[in-house]
């Protein structure tokens, strides 16, 4: 019997999150606790992954994304039994399944292959797990002469002795199909907290002979659930301390591996530096010998190798080419791309715009919209007024340009190749190639001319 289900119970409320939104959707490293989860199972390559929801259900369903999954309405939150009692129609014959937690969220796939070829057919494993404070869990009750797993026995329901367990139930386990539909109808709920638990299944099994193993988590993070924010924190800096150790050891140096966020992916070259306090959202893929300074946050942002990016910058949706500087303080947002050698410096906004190589825009300007050729200089103050109060346009800034500070440039506007834009000038028609364009009140004085006077009342 190799073929494998996984269900994954996600119907609780989990009302100590003190929140409206579903338990299994708030984030951990950017990603729905359920997602990881999901991922997880999909590592196992299962037949199939049911998702039993109920408390929230649709919202769950619609933010979680996967043809591939199997999902399942427990109207009633009436216990883990009494959810695992929902999935029997779509469970395969002949198949064992294995049973996870939406809100356990850092469980390893390779945990997971430990405990799934423990179990043949006649076969129930259990992941448990040792730590001196089990309260709140369910322990694994042995029998104290051959050890063998006898029960488990919920918190509430335990006597004194039996709260002194240490070895407590994580609640990960695989059962053959076939047992489920045997022992899962037969629950009740006469305990004290009047549900159907999954865990008296173990009772039943130890009571037909069937053999319980177990494995015991090396790592207790892998187990640990989320019921609170206070623990859902707790999980944030375990998983982007593992996320930080794994970029150390490929070779990438941060400042502080727990100075660090990532909420999606990031790949790194040889060579990357990363300092204190940046995040990094979605896909970010930083090229050889990058270095990104303190407080950036790039999200979907592509950097090849040999840029800086200097601190407090702020970069969206962009590419970025080879050998750039950026920031400190720059803005660049969705659509942008950068060939190689750009600058980008402080309180410099960039949107939708490609811009070539060699170009630069050093100071406080907006550059929204906009073709920009290659060795252009941008000067400081320099706005593309790209928006009517209606629609946009283009600017378009060919090679070789030099625009003078302070400039507004009228969309749609093309500064030919070569153009010089003097200081201060409005710009609204297309500029010759090549020659001094600017627009500008010519400089006067006034003779006796007096500063107003503050009228006394
Ligand atoms: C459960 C186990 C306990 C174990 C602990 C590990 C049972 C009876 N107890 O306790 O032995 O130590 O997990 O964390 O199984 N759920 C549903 N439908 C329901 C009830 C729960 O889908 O009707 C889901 C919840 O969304 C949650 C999970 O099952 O993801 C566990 O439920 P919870 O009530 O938190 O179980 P515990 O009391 O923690
Ligand atoms: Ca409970």
């Amino acid at each position: 019997m190799s073929k494998l289900n996984i269900v994954i119970l996600a119907a609780g409320a989990g009302k100590r999150m003190q929140s409206s939104l579903p338990k299994v959707l708030h984030r951990l490293a950017g990603r729905p606790l359920l997602s990881h989860t999901i991922e997880t199972a999909r590592a196992l390559s299962p037949e199939k992954i049911c998702v039993v929801i109920g408390h929230g259900g649709d919202l769950v369903r619609q933010s979680i994304a996967g043809d591939d999954l199997i999902w399942i309405t427990q109207a009633q939150q009436l216990g883990t039994g009494h959810a695992m009692m929902q999935t029997l129609p779509s469970l395969s014959d002949d198949a064992k399944t294995l049973i996870l937690y939406g809100d356990v969220p850092l469980i390893r796939a390779q945990t997971l292959q430990t405990l799934i070829a423990q179990t043949k057919h006649e076969h129930c494993a259990l992941l448990t797990a040792t730590t001196a404070d089990p309260s709140g869990y369910g322990r694994i009750v042995r029998d104290p002469v051959t050890q063998v797993v006898q029960a488990i026995v919920e918190q509430k329901d335990a006597s004194a002795e039996q709260r002194l367990i240490q070895e407590i139930n994580t609640g990960i386990m695989v059962i053959c199909n076939d047992h489920l539909r045997e022992w899962l109808p037969r629950l009740e709920n006469g305990n004290a907290q009047h549900e159907y638990y999954l865990t008296d299944v173990i009772a039943m099994a130890v009571s037909q002979g069937v053999p319980v193993l177990s494995v015991v988590a090396e790592n207790f993070s892998e187990i640990m659930g989320v019921n609170s924010k206070r623990q859902l924190a707790e999980l944030e800096r375990l998983c982007q301390r593992e996320y930080a150790d794994r970029l150390l050891d490929q070779g990438v140096q941060l400042a502080d591996p727990t100075r660090i966020d990532i909420r999606g992916r990031l790949n790194c070259g040889t060579d990357v530096e990363i300092d204190v306090n940046c995040v990094f959202e979605g896909n970010v893929r930083l090229g050889d010998d990058v270095k990104v300074h303190g407080h950036c946050v790039l999200k979907n942002v592509s950097v090849a190798a040999g840029s800086v990016i200097l601190p407090f910058s702020l970069i969206e949706d962009t590419e970025i080419g080879e050998s750039c500087k950026i920031g400190p303080y720059a803005r660049i947002r969705p659509g942008t791309r950068l060939s190689d050698k750009v600058h980008i410096g402080n309180f410099v906004e960039v949107k939708n715009s490609r811009i070539a190589s060699g170009s630069k825009a050093n100071h406080l300007s907006y550059i929204g919209d906009s073709i920009v050729g290659t060795n252009v200089n941008v000067g400081a103050g320099t706005i593309t007024c790209n928006y009517d109060g209606a629609n946009k346009y283009q600017t378009i800034i060919e090679d070789d340009v030099f625009i003078g500070s302070d400039t507004q440039l009228i969309a749609p506007v093309k500064i030919s190749k070569g153009s010089t834009i003097g200081a201060g000038s409005t710009i609204t028609k297309e500029t010759p190639e090549n020659q001094l364009t600017l627009s500008r009140v010519k400089q006067i004085s006034i003779a006796g001319w007096q500063r107003p006077q503050k009228i006394k009342k």
